[in-house]
């Protein structure tokens, strides 16, 4: 379960300087388009901790163990080799030294996803896993506990929303057949790390705006808080 230390890692940013923005929010409301466009913009690294949460589940599957059993998925994860790499500007989780690439979108691992999210042992694991990326250099982390839990301290928090009819729409335009409002209730009422707005969030509604002009807010709001 050790990842490696990647060799991979960023050279060109001392890590006296790292930067992390953190993208919280509820399911397909925008947090990855925003995500991918700063991390453009600023030449960060991306990283969206859903899939890893989506790469445990997938992994749990493919060894048949029961979502809902916490004792069989905490024993699949502990079985499973993972290592972390830079790939085009993003990390990805490999596991058993592949990438699992699309399979984490599939419909199985979305509906087992909030499951396995919601065991302490797994996201204890991944919130530890997801610290450890400063290594790669500045960071804009997209999840549902970054600027709640991952990084607290730092200054530059998000928090994005739609209205569930908005967000399913754009889930089922992006082909995924997805109960949103399921996965909303079990990630915001889960004992360890709900789904909270972070203190010191700026809310972003996606549902109000285009995606360039929502990312012109969010970069207008970094920009006032020193970035
Ligand atoms: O963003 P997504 O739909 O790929 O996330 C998949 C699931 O993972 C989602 O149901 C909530 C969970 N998740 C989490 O609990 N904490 C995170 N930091 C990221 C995702």
């Amino acid at each position: 379960m050790k990842p490696s230390q990647s060799e991979s890692s960023n050279p060109k940013q001392p890590a006296a300087r790292m930067v992390v923005i953190a993208i919280d929010g509820t399911s397909g409301s925008g947090k990855s388009t925003i995500a991918k466009s700063l991390a453009r913009h600023y030449d960060f690294v991306h990283v969206d901790t859903g899939a890893m949460y989506r790469a445990v589940t997938w992994h749990c599957l493919q060894h048949g163990a029961d979502c809902n059993d916490a004792a069989a998925v905490v024993r699949a994860m502990r079985e499973m080799k993972s290592d972390f790499r830079l790939c085009d500007g993003r990390i990805v989780m490999f596991i058993n030294g592949a990438d699992p690439g699309e399979a984490l979108r599939s419909e199985a691992v979305t509906q087992n996803v909030s499951l396995v999210a919601r065991i302490p042992e797994v996201r204890a694991w991944l919130v530890a896993q997801q610290r450890e990326l400063l290594r790669f250099g500045s960071l804009v982390m997209e999840g549902r506990d970054i600027g709640s839990v991952v990084f607290p301290d730092t200054p530059f928090k998000f928090y994005v929303d739609a209205d569930p009819a908005v967000r399913a729409a754009r889930r089922a335009g992006d082909g995924y057949a997805d109960q949103i409002t399921r996965r909303d209730q079990l990630d915001s009422t889960r004992k360890v790390s709900p789904l909270v707005v972070p203190p010191g969030a700026c809310l972003v509604d996606t549902g109000k705006n285009t995606p360039p002009q929502t990312t012109a807010l969010v970069l207008a709001e970094l920009k006032r808080r020193g970035l």
